[in-house]
Formats: structure tokens, sequence, C-alpha cells
């Protein structure tokens, strides 16, 4: 296993990313570079992807360091930052590392997993792994964004039928591409909590052939008490649970998002 669940099997994974509806009006983005602006700089974001989050951090005048398994979706970032100011692109630094295992030397104000890397990771081990390097990571106070799905019950009740759903708009690439993608559960494990996930782009091309792209790869659900506990056992205290990017409260809409604001105690 490449360590970061096909981002890099599927070379398409990292050229649709950006274009895909639903990421590009997630509305994440002002929570995230309010969050940076109120800790100061420098912060750190753990799985940065392409950059939708890190590059207008950056913009905002924060010192980020982008960590990413992915060298091609750091590679779609790198372009992106191309297109920046010179004074944009002096606040970001990006590092290809695992999440599970890094050491940058060096201390921040803020970590933060915007869009959920941390359900990339299938063990507890793993997790604990993980929110150890970032606690490693933070200066003394320091706080962590960890951005998880609550986990539908009532879908989990469900079996995992594969059946194909999704209602996502189309969209166009810039080479004339169209592209409509959809997804499925293949399966859920209740034991394991891993969800086998596929997303799949239905992309025509503009002299009309017609492709099915799939990326696959498993996925793990945390409930609210499990992440609560992680994170005790890796020394950060919970400030803030919000079940959505307006900081509604956790538990104010159901299933919502399970964002925990913690911070490192001694
Ligand atoms: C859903 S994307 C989120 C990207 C970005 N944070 C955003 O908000 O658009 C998940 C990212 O986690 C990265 N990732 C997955 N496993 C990883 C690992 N073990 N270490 C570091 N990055 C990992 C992937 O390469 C991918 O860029």
């Amino acid at each position: 296993m490449e360590g970061n669940e096909g981002y890099d099997s599927y070379a398409f994974v990292a050229d649709l990313y950006d274009h895909v509806v639903p990421y590009r009006e997630r509305p994440d983005i002002a929570f995230f570079v309010e969050a940076a602006t109120e800790a100061g700089s420098p912060v750190l974001e753990v799985g940065c992807g392409t950059g939708r989050v890190l590059i207008p951090s950056a913009q905002a005048g924060i010192d980020v360091v982008g960590l990413d398994a992915s060298p091609q979706m750091l590679a779609v970032c790198r372009q992106r930052l191309e297109r920046e100011t010179v004074a944009v692109q002096s606040r970001v630094e990006l590092v290809q590392a695992d999440m599970r295992h890094f050491d940058l030397g060096r201390q921040f104000t803020l970590a933060t997993l915007p869009f959920r890397p941390f359900q990339h990771l299938l063990t507890v081990d793993e997790q604990l792994s993980c929110l150890t390097a970032i606690r490693t990571h933070l200066v003394e106070g320091g706080r962590l964004v960890l951005d998880l799905f609550n986990p539908s019950l009532d879908a989990l009740g469900r079996p995992a039928d594969g059946e194909e759903v999704g209602d996502e708009p189309r969209f166009s690439m810039p080479d004339g591409r169209r592209v409509l993608r959809r997804h499925r559960i293949v399966s859920h494990d209740r034991f394991t909590q891993v969800n086998q996930v596929e997303l799949i782009y239905y992309v025509t091309h503009p002299d009309g052939r017609e492709e099915r792209l799939v990326h696959a790869f498993p996925m793990r659900y945390v409930f609210r008490f499990e992440a609560e506990h992680l994170l005790a056992r890796c020394g950060f205290a919970v400030e803030s649970l919000h079940a959505g990017f307006d900081r509604s409260p956790y538990g104010s809409r159901y299933p919502g998002e399970l964002i925990f604001i913690a911070r490192k105690v001694s």
C-alpha cells in the first residue's frame, strides 16, 4: 500500500480534484482561515492536498507548512502556487511526508486536517501515531483542528448494496472533458469501522470517447467519544466540538460534521 489511499495509484485523482463541484463549494475555507488567523503563524496543514485550504490561508497572510504523502496532489498545489504572488509563495512550504510518522524539526501554533485526511488512517495505532506526531509539532497550548465526518447510524444500519449514487452536477475540465462523478459504498465492516468507498468518474472526452475511472479506497469512520478518547490519550483537551463550519455546536443537526478544536496540554 502506498499509504495515502489511492491518491497516487490513480493519476486522475489529483488532475480532477480541484474541479469536483462539492470540493469547490465545500464551505470550510473561511472557518480554517479564521482559525489560522486567530492562532497566528506558523500553521501546519496535514493532508494539504492541492492547497484548497492552504492557499487561501497563505493569501490571508499566514505562514503555512503543507504536509501530504501524495507527490501528485503536491504537484498540483505547486502549479497553483505558481499563479500566486511572490509574497503568497514565500509563506508556503510543502513537505512530502506520511502523517503517521513525520519530523519537521519545528513547532506550530496550529495544526489542521481539513476535509478528513485522518479518516484514511485505518487502525488505532496509526491514529495514535499521527496525533502524537502532530502534538510534538505544536507549541505548548497550540491547537489542533480535527475535521471528521459524523457517522450516520441510519446509513450504517443499511446494508452496503454497492449501488452507485450521487446527484452532483457535471463539471468541465480546462481541456474540454466533461465529467460526472458518482460514488458507492462497496462494503462496510462494522467491526473495523472501515467502509470500502469508490468515487466513480464518468469522463466524456472532446472527441466523444467515454471513460469510467474509479478511485477506490478504504475509509475509517470514527465516533465522537472515540475521537475524544484518542485525543485525550495523545495529550489534547477538547475545547469545542462543532456540527458545521459555521461553528454550530455538535448535536445541533444530524449527522452533521464532527469538527474538534483541541488544545495541546502537558
Ligand atoms: C480528501 S483529501 C483533502 C485534501 C485537502 N486537505 C483539502 O481540504 O482539499 C485527503 C488528503 O490526505 C492525503 N493523505 C492520505 N493519507 C495520507 C498520509 N498517510 N499522510 C499524509 N497525507 C495523506 C491525500 O494524499 C490527500 O491529499
